[in-house]
């Protein structure tokens, strides 16, 4: 009895969450900043947004690794607005070259998976020469995560040999579509 009332909540949490993500239908970039501290080992070309639609904003990143980078760590941290950004749930700190071998942090897949299609960078170490995302675009049913509504900033420092070399902090917003909620 227990227990399927546990399958029961399962089930309903999974199709709550699944009709939550599909519901926001806003989920798009509202800023991104990319600055490098060493310009002789990474170079911005290109850091924009692009509005193609009142939902649709495309990120272009064009950079330059100039020398090979095989030892890379990343810190990534989501902060959400609330009178200035404040961290919100995520500060992850990680072996950026493991990773790309094992795919083993649970939260790195789901920006992964949103941003695969869009991106060179899908390989295994070292870096070198060219880092383009291109056109790339939230797709809100990608995102297996509830988020509530709000703005946000994903900010990334990139760290080669364990110094930081550049930032990449993108904001969003996640809006859920109250209208089409009957
Ligand atoms: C990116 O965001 C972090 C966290 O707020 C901040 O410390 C850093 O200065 C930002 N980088 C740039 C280039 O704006
Ligand atoms: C800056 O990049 C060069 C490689 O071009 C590297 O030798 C140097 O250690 C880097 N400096 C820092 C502070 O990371
Ligand atoms: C990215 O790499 C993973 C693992 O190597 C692979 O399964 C996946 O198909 C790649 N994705 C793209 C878009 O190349």
């Amino acid at each position: 009895m227990r227990f399927q009332l546990m399958i029961c909540a399962v089930i309903g949490l999974f199709l709550g969450f699944t009709i939550n993500v599909q519901d926001a239908v806003i989920f798009k970039f509202t800023n991104a900043v990319c600055e490098s501290y060493n310009q002789s080992w990474y170079v911005f070309h290109t850091c924009r947004l692009k509005a193609l639609s009142r939902s649709k904003v495309v990120l272009n990143i064009h950079g330059t690794v100039l020398h090979p980078a095989k030892d890379i760590s990343l810190r990534t941290r989501v902060f959400k607005r609330a009178s200035g950004y404040k961290p919100w749930l995520f500060n992850i700190y990680f072996d950026g070259c493991l990773y790309m071998r094992r795919r083993n942090v649970p939260f790195i897949n789901i920006v992964n998976g949103l941003l695969k299609e869009f991106t060179n960078i899908n390989h295994t170490c070292p870096y070198v020469g060219p880092q383009i995302v291109k056109d790339f675009y939230l797709k809100p049913e990608l995102l297996l995560l509830p988020f509530p509504t709000g703005d946000y900033m994903f900010a990334i420092q990139w760290f080669f040999d364990k110094r930081l070399q550049f930032d990449t902090n993108v904001s969003f917003i996640f809006v859920e579509d109250l209208l089409n909620k009957n």
